[in-house]
């Protein structure tokens, strides 16, 4: 039998001089230049090039939907067909205090969902939850995709890191945009994004873009055009996917630190935690129940969710979760058993008034300086330290009441006033804040 000849050399130049003068890539040419790139036929430097020709030019939404699926396409696709449920995640584009995903997964799959996640750690001043699982003793983010079938199967609900052999060209194009100033561009973060979610096997999505002073975007119409971007695309990809833009100016509950987080996700589950915490789990949660078919409103869906929580039966779900992947589940149990500080510091307030503003970088920042998060992705988190926020939005302080509280490992004054100058205080109350979903986007 004949063998088939090679396909011809990918013309890396013909494709930058398109892209550089604004010309649009067939689907194909897209296919071909990320074969070419994970081949190896494409050098890096001629990548850049396109990553910041594509940048410059932008992409069309028909070449965002073709970059993606050849990202996806770069590695494996998980299928979990032996799932019968219907498969469904959240993605957050990163915010401070965001313990979202663990409240929610196990809600969710409380409620007759599969969520099989696939999450980051932290980076910058965002955290991230694998780190925040990772304050269990011996919970194992790193499993097979056989044991992650099967754990999704039975408990309804798994949480590991990203692998090399899924959407492998995400990493590489990444790691180029990062040291390229490439990264924020709504049709490449939209391609990335959605190339390792969909290769969960998912049906189902949905996106929470953060806005705000805390956020990747910081500005309402920015975070807006990438929610209709990664609907949009994500529909075209064939899912159904829904998005919600948040508000993520102040943090979000009260606590920021990986430990801290997760205490007070367990709260959530058990039934109390802080009122925006709380709003933010039912709405996400409903959404996701929603957009698996699970529930046909969100008026049900939340209802629904809210009896489990109150009924203990999400918190069921993550102490299975936690067996299932090797963690002590005593410390679910017993949350004083997650590792913390020997002491904490407080943040006194310097005079009276009501707090108008709560800086969540600036918190996200010194977070990373008490040794909770990563300056570079090779360090290593404490997951004792961190901040407890002693005071919400609106709340009225005298002087030298607590703000908050620091779980360090050594006093630092420095610490103590940074912490300070993050929360504003004035002497009249703001106008009532709108609440935290400022906007729902979905294909239908
Ligand atoms: N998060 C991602 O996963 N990719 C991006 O490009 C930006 C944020």
């Amino acid at each position: 039998m004949a063998r088939r000849p090679p396909p011809p050399a990918f013309d890396i130049v013909a494709a930058l001089r398109d892209k550089r003068d604004g010309r649009e890539h067939s689907p194909a040419v897209i296919e071909r230049l990320v074969q070419a790139l994970m081949a190896g036929e494409v050098r890096d430097y001629q990548m850049s090039a396109w990553l910041m020709a594509a940048w410059l030019r932008g992409l069309t939404e028909t070449e965002t939907l073709a970059l993606t699926r050849a990202m996806l396409h770069s590695g494996d696709v998980l299928r979990l067909e032996s799932v019968r449920r219907p498969k469904v995640d959240k993605h957050s584009t990163g915010g401070v205090g965001d313990k979202l995903s663990v409240c929610l997964a196990p809600l969710v799959a409380a409620a007759g969902a599969a969520v099989p996640m696939i999450s980051g750690r932290g980076l910058g001043h965002t955290g991230g939850t694998l780190d925040k699982l990772e304050s269990i003793t011996g919970f194992d983010v790193r499993l097979s995709a056989q044991r992650f079938e099967q754990i999704v199967r039975e408990v309804g609900v798994c949480l590991i890191g990203q692998t090399p052999r899924l959407a492998p060209a995400d990493a590489k194009l990444y790691a180029l945009r990062d040291v390229t100033a490439t990264v924020e561009n709504v049709p490449l973060i939209v391609a990335s994004i959605l190339s390792k979610k969909l290769a969960e096997g998912i049906d189902a999505l949905v996106l929470d873009v953060k806005c705000g002073g805390g956020a990747f975007m910081r500005r309402p119409a920015e975070a807006r055009a990438l929610a209709r971007a990664l609907v949009r695309v994500g529909t075209e990809a064939g899912k159904t996917v829904s998005a919600l833009v948040t508000d993520m100016d102040a943090p979000i509950g009260l606590t920021i630190g990986n430990a801290l987080e997760l205490r007070e996700a367990i709260e959530v589950l058990a039934g109390g935690g802080p009122a925006d915490t709380v709003e933010l789990t039912l709405e996400l949660g409903a959404e996701m129940l929603r957009v698996a078919g699970v529930e046909r409103s969100r008026a049900a869906a939340r209802a629904q969710l809210e009896r489990l929580r109150q009924g203990g039966a999400g918190l069921e779900v993550l102490a299975r979760m936690v067996r299932a992947q090797g963690g002590d589940v005593r410390q679910i149990e017993r949350p004083a058993l997650l590792p913390r500080t020997r002491s904490k510091v407080p943040v006194l307030a310097e005079r009276a008034g009501v707090v108008t503003a709560i800086d969540a970088r600036a918190l996200g920042l010194l977070a990373v300086r008490l040794g909770a998060g990563r300056r570079r992705a090779e360090d290593t988190v404490d997951h004792a330290v961190g901040l407890e926020l002693a005071v919400t939005l609106g709340a009225r302080v005298a002087r030298g009441q607590p703000l908050a509280w620091l779980h360090q490992r050594r006093r630092g004054a420095e610490e103590v006033d940074a912490a300070r100058a993050a929360f504003r205080l004035e002497r009249r109350a703001p106008a009532a804040a709108p609440g935290r979903v400022l906007e729902r986007l979905s294909a239908r």
